[in-house]
């Protein structure tokens, strides 16, 4: 007999960790494995961020706080979505929780009844459909091909569109595919939404700092302030300020939304850690060039990783346009035979090819909802970037077609 809710049948563990595992097992074993797995960025996190945090730590108690996190925090955060986004938010109107995913992970919470369904664009962040499912929603997942830039156009929108639709959700730039949305291309969006009163909107904009060949980000709220009062815009620090394991991420959104969010929260975790939340409000309110800095990094490794997969001809990247991922076409590989006799049917077993064979651990696009593809994370050093698509291309080369 299970001891386990049923609720969680369906709900699957997440594949990028279930890659980083493998590649950890196989490492264990004495290969040396190149684990390009996870997305997290390799700096550490500003100095003055941490000192910041630390200074406090000496000097105050660290309590509690206010379930939607600490005033300070909040002002910080209503000035950031002023100045960098346009958006003019209040303070009732923000929440703060142990990452963007606690926010989505809450939002969901507040908001789906069973059988409402959720449009997730694929490719799409992991995590998505699992959460939705776990809160007896169903996930709607229109493909958004390479062809279309890996964009929801209006057209799919409409189509994917039903009574039951209760969120659509957009990721800009986005993981795994980097797509970037224009404002035009957003405000197209938004007209289609125009007449669906009752879908909420989720946009996810925690790579915009992320953002490559001199483009500038427009967040959706700037884009569609008609839609305001049914828009969630989600961050965080842990992409910006290489604060992964700091675990704090926002939103703004409409005040009945973000006061349930609070109910969820007070009633679970009580708040985000007091340490986390003053160094959130130290890298918001900080010197910003650590931002800049960083997003220089990731573009010249982005540069890297394009034309090392350009000279190997099975494989397909258009530039990704932001955030830190490669998400690699990889059409030509299936059906091709392993030095083993193995043949490759699909994109998992092209990743699994590639640990095996190239010990560079990728996850399959069908994590993604979006095959046949495969994601490395550019997050790791210009180096090991290197050596990673050196052993790609070997492995390829070692198939037979
Ligand atoms: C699109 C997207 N949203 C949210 C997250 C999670 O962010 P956080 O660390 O703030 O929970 C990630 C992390 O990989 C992500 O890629």
């Amino acid at each position: 007999m299970s001891h386990i809710a049923s609720r969680l049948s369906a709900v699957k563990p997440s594949a990028s960790m279930a890659v980083s595992q493998a590649a950890k097992d196989l490492a264990a074993t004495g290969v040396d494995v190149i684990d390009l797995g996870l997305g997290e960025p390799d700096f550490p996190a500003p100095a003055h961020i941490t000192e910041a945090t630390f200074a406090a730590a000496r000097k105050e108690r660290m309590l509690y706080t206010a379930s939607l996190g600490t005033a300070e925090l909040r002002k910080a955060i209503v000035a950031k979505f002023k100045r960098e986004n346009g958006l003019d938010y209040a303070i009732d109107e923000i929440a703060v929780a142990n990452g963007a995913k606690q926010i989505i992970f809450n939002a969901l919470m507040a908001t789906l009844e069973e059988g409402d369904e959720a449009i997730l664009p694929a490719p799409y962040f992991v995590s998505y459909p699992e959460m939705v499912k776990l809160f007896g929603g169903v996930p709607v997942t229109p493909a958004c091909p390479a062809e279309n830039g890996f964009r929801l156009t209006p057209e799919v929108l409409a189509a994917a569109l039903t009574d039951k639709t209760r969120w659509l959700f957009l990721n800009m730039p986005g993981n795994p595919s980097g797509a970037v949305y224009t404002e035009a291309q957003l405000k197209a969006l938004g007209a289609v939404l125009a007449k669906y009163p009752k879908v909420m909107i989720l946009s996810d904009e925690i790579y915009e700092h992320i953002l490559f060949d001199g483009r500038s980000f427009v967040s959706f709220g700037a884009a569609c302030p008609e839609l305001r009062d049914r828009s969630l815009i989600v961050n965080g620090m842990s992409k910006a300020y290489a604060m992964t394991g700091w675990r704090v991420g926002y939103a703004a959104g409409p005040r009945d939304l973000i006061k349930a969010m609070a109910t969820i929260q007070s009633q679970s975790c009580t708040s985000v850690s007091a340490p986390a939340q003053i160094a959130a409000r130290a890298a918001l309110e900080g010197p910003q060039d650590c931002v800049a800095e960083f997003r220089t990094a990731f573009e010249r490794r982005r540069n890297l990783v394009v034309e090392g997969i350009a000279k190997i001809n099975a494989l397909r990247l258009d530039p990704p346009e932001g955030a830190f991922y490669a998400y690699i076409g990889c059409a030509a590989l299936i059906g091709a035979k392993t030095p083993a006799g193995k043949t490759l049917d699909d994109d998992v077993a092209v990743a699994k090819y590639l640990l095996d064979e190239g010990h560079v651990a990728a996850v399959p696009g069908t994590a993604y909802g979006l095959s046949p593809f495969f994601r490395i994370s550019t997050a790791t050093s210009d180096g090991v970037l290197a050596e990673a698509v050196r052993r790609i291309g070997e492995a390829v080369s070692k198939l037979e077609f």
